[in-house]
């Protein structure tokens, strides 16, 4: 752990920590976020490792303007007019995923859309400009603790954890951003924050709808606003011993074992049907892959994705809940 003044040295110093794929806790004029190169899969699995967070919920992607949100979101009239109204600020804007947008599905939970923000703060504009690339970040804190305003926040959160920490006193909202999701016709407030429904209605010419959504998934939420969850269109069999002609294997440490009912062996099947989450067992490796492999044996030739047993620990916590929900979800 290190906790730094963020002078020009040390706010190059968190730059090139994300480029080399590690974390950085950082200041925001909303709370402290936890960040990671946005791109790079490993990296944004670590969040999720540190943050010990149940589920993969989808992150917030901080850019340092609008032209550089524009090339991982599409815009259209309306979301140009609301993000020049209220960037650089605490609002959160979801949109459809641009499809060159570089930006890991684990990012958007295997999303099609994305959470973009520009932030205010001037050391994180600094660190955004000095990385020159998108940073997925949630609140710094281990989940389920109050959100840090504070560096020390961060610091009693994560112990001798902590990440490399820019310090910059307190955050002036110290509240999450607002997020307004503009993906489809009618603009739902998903999150509230210090931007009111009233502001955005200004600018919207029509009040917004607010979603009960809550990041405790255990949380009673209104029908039809839930947090949309990634499924493939095929079936998913989770801890799967074997596997059926036909179906795609998503592995999770050696393969030499596995059979194919029927006669054969999975590690024999063709290269576009099996994937393997990490041949080492390793969880933070197997959480960087999920929703790429997830994505890759997608595919409607195969009759479902058999998965084999991924442990419930660490990590594995929250790669088994998207699991469920995948293996759950009627698409
Ligand atoms: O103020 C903030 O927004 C802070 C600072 C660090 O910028 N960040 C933050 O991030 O609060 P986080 O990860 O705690 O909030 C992410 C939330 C998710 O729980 C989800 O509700 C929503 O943003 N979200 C992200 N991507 C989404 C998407 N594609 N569709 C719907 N909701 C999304
Ligand atoms: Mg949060």
């Amino acid at each position: 752990m290190v906790l730094a003044f963020s002078s020009p040295d040390q706010i190059r110093r968190a730059a090139d920590l994300l480029s080399s794929g590690d974390l950085v806790a950082f200041p925001t004029e909303t709370i402290y976020g936890l960040g990671a190169d946005a791109r790079d899969a490993l990296a944004v699995a670590k969040i999720y490792a540190l943050k010990g967070r149940p589920s993969f919920n989808p992150l917030i992607v901080h850019v340092i303007d609008r032209a550089a949100a524009e090339e991982i979101a599409v815009f259209d009239a309306r979301a140009r007019l609301v993000a020049d109204m209220f960037w650089p600020g605490p609002l959160t804007i979801v949109l459809p995923l641009h499809p060159q947008s570089g930006i890991d599905p684990i990012v958007t939970a295997g999303l099609q859309t994305v959470a973009v923000r520009v932030p205010s703060h001037p050391v994180a504009r600094e660190l955004l400009t000095v990385f020159g690339g998108p940073v997925a970040a949630p609140s710094a804190n281990r989940s389920g603790k109050l959100s840090p305003t504070t560096p020390a926040h961060v610091v009693a959160s994560f112990g001798a954890d902590a990440p490399f920490i820019l310090a910059a006193g307190g955050s002036d909202v110290g509240l999450e951003s607002t997020i307004l999701d503009l993906s489809s016709d009618v603009p739902v407030i998903l999150r509230p924050g210090a931007i009111t429904p009233d502001d955005l209605s200004r600018v919207l010419d029509m009040m917004p709808a607010i979603a009960q959504t809550s990041d405790d998934d255990t949380a009673p939420k209104s029908p039809g606003m839930l947090l949309k969850h990634y499924a493939p269109s095929i079936p998913v069999r989770l801890r799967a011993v074997d596997v059926m002609p036909g179906e795609a294997l998503l592995a999770f440490g050696p393969t030499q074992f596995m059979g194919i009912r029927g006669g054969g062996f999975a590690r024999n099947l063709p290269e576009t049907q099996i994937r393997n989450l990490s041949e080492e067992g390793d969880l933070i490796v197997a959480a960087s892959n999920l929703f790429r492999m997830m994505h890759d044996l997608d595919q409607p030739v195969h009759t479902g994705i058999a998965v084999m047993d991924v442990p419930d620990v660490g990590v594995g916590i929250a790669i088994n809940d998207r699991l469920r929900r995948a293996a759950n979800a009627k698409s």
